[in-house]
């Protein structure tokens, strides 16, 4: 009698515990080593957070509409992995995922996450700098986390024909995401202070003309995911 009434109490508590751990504890740790990896390497990272839960969910979402069977899935600079993990949800048995990251210190959670998914056959984490990355064969969808408005121009241009000739497949669909309105406001911007910092807006002008000559008579839809910091546009093209 004694031993039930006293094993409620001590069940709540470590429930309680349990919850606390998972929404306070473990998302200020990942907030903390993203934050720490963007110190480090501003123009790798991209990012002073991690993408909301709200990202990985409309992503998944527009996945559930791709019908095929053993679907070759890539995911680039997977961060902590907030949408990795709704990616591995979405897999189907057949289905294959392979995730890329290239720093380091973020590699432990992505296997973390990997390992507990229950899913872990059909997921394959590569550390890796995406330029390095050869595989055998090419992806139904590739879903992009590169921060691609930081980096310089020619690793842009290099990044578009890679993805279109050793990625993509013809029919795939190239999935990524950008804060909402930023490469605009930022364009505006440099624009604005062109004669100061001409090279700023040099490199940004080649980076989005690099982007729309992709984009060009493309199959393009998009989708607004609001609660983020900041709000994010997630854009998918069908090649
Ligand atoms: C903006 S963060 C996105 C992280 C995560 N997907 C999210 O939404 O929170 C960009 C990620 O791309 C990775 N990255 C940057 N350059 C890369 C490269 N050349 N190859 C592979 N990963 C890269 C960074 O390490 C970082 O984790």
């Amino acid at each position: 009698m004694n031993q039930t009434k006293d094993s409620k109490p001590k069940k709540t508590a470590e429930n309680f515990q349990c919850k606390f751990e998972n929404i306070v504890v473990k998302p200020l740790q990942e907030l903390s080593t993203f934050f720490h990896q963007f110190i480090d390497k501003p123009r790798v990272i991209g990012a002073l957070t991690p993408s909301s839960p709200f990202l990985g969910k409309a992503i998944a979402r527009r996945m559930r509409r791709e019908i095929k069977a053993n679907r070759r899935l890539l995911e680039i600079g997977a961060g902590t992995g907030v949408v990795t993990k709704l990616l591995i949800h979405e897999l189907n048995p057949g289905d294959h995922l392979d995730v890329i990251e290239c720093v380091p210190d973020l590699i432990p959670k992505l296997r973390a996450i990997i390992d507990s998914s229950g899913k872990s056959s059909q997921v394959t984490l590569h550390e890796l700098l995406i330029e390095d990355f050869h595989p055998p064969k090419k992806y139904d969808q590739v879903i992009s986390g590169l921060p691609l408005t930081m980096f310089p121009p020619e690793q842009v241009v290099a990044f578009y024909s890679k993805l279109e000739n050793e990625l993509l497949e013809k029919e795939g669909l190239f999935t990524y995401y950008e804060y909402l309105a930023l490469p605009e406001l930022r364009l505006c911007y440099y624009t604005l202070c062109r004669k100061i910092k001409p090279d700023n807006y040099t490199h940004l002008r080649k980076i989005l003309k690099t982007k729309n000559s992709f984009l060009k008579e493309k199959q393009v839809e998009s989708d607004t995911v609001w609660f983020n910091i900041t709000p994010l546009r997630v854009i998918h093209v069908r090649q």
